[in-house]
């Protein structure tokens, strides 16, 4: 006998000496569930969405996490307001990152399986957290002046460039109309229409604003907590955003 035609005669030998496979039960908790759904763009429902809470929120505040433009997460459902005091039901905070930020065409009601299993999550974590209520200052819309290039490339690596990708070529952006920064921006404000002092509050009035107050869009703001208005100095010096 050759040795290939033993195979199959000790696997049904084998088989027959089992007994009854056994089921494995994995046993998946809500929060894990709501872990891995904190990361999974697919929870906005929503075919063009390509962001995920954890791309803008950190569980616990640390350095590198120091410029996303959410507040950490851990503590979230003990707080006694949100969005810098803006809203007063979490459920409300988190359908407004659904709406303005992941193209969610419905809110959550709390009942879903995903929202049950996000707030499994985000309560799985309040031992680590911060209760208190969360500040978020919105920064004037002014030139901040110029700063650190190498600061201001931290900054970018760590808040922008997620959704931007690499500065000037936009290598690794994840939101494909997010613009090629500096070069698009500044070639979207050309002279004479824009000087130069004009084009730097295009860049700040974006940062600080998102696609909120008149300005629209899906960008979101950048609270002086986020970045401070050096940060904001370093940055635009690393990006070349030329001063007047
Ligand atoms: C594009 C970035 C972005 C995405 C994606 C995003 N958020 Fe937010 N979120 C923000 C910003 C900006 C705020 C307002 C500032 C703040 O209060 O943290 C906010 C606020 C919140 C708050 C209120 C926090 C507080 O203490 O004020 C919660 C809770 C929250 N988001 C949860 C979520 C969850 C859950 C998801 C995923 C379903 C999500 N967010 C997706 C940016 C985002
Ligand atoms: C969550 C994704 C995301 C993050 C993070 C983000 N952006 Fe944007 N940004 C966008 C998108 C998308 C647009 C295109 C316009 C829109 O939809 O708001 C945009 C537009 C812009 C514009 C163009 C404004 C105009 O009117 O031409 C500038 C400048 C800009 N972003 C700078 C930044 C800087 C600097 C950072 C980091 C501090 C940053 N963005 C972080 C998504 C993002």
């Amino acid at each position: 006998m050759k040795a290939w035609a033993l195979v199959p005669l000790l696997a049904a030998g084998l088989l027959a000496a089992c007994p009854d496979p056994e089921v494995v039960v994995v046993e998946v908790t809500a929060a894990d569930h709501g872990r891995d759904l904190a990361s999974d763009p697919s929870i906005a429902n929503a075919a063009q969405n390509r962001l995920s809470c954890s791309d803008c929120h950190a569980e616990t505040k640390d350095e590198a996490s120091a410029h996303l433009p959410g507040a950490p997460l851990a503590g979230a459902t003990l707080r006694p307001s949100y969005w810098g005091g803006q809203e007063n039901t979490l459920l409300r905070s988190v359908n407004n990152c659904l709406y303005y930020f992941m193209a969610a065409d419905a809110p959550w009601d709390g009942t879903e399986d995903d929202a049950v299993a996000i707030y499994a999550y985000l309560e799985s974590l309040e031992e680590s957290g911060d209760a208190s209520a969360q500040p978020f200052t919105i920064g004037d819309v002014v030139d901040p002046g110029s700063g650190d290039a190498s600061r201001g490339e931290a900054v970018y690596e760590n808040g922008c460039a997620f959704c931007h990708g690499a500065k000037t070529t936009a290598a690794g952006r994840l939101i494909p109309y997010a613009p090629t920064l500096p070069e698009e921006t500044l070639a979207d404000h050309p002279d004479p229409d824009y000087d130069a002092e004009d084009r730097r509050l295009v860049f700040v009035e974006k940062i600080r604003h998102g696609g909120f107050l008149g300005y629209g869009g899906t960008m979101p703001p950048f609270s002086l907590e986020a970045l401070s208005d050096e940060d904001l100095a370093d940055l635009l010096t690393y990006l070349g955003v030329p001063e007047p």
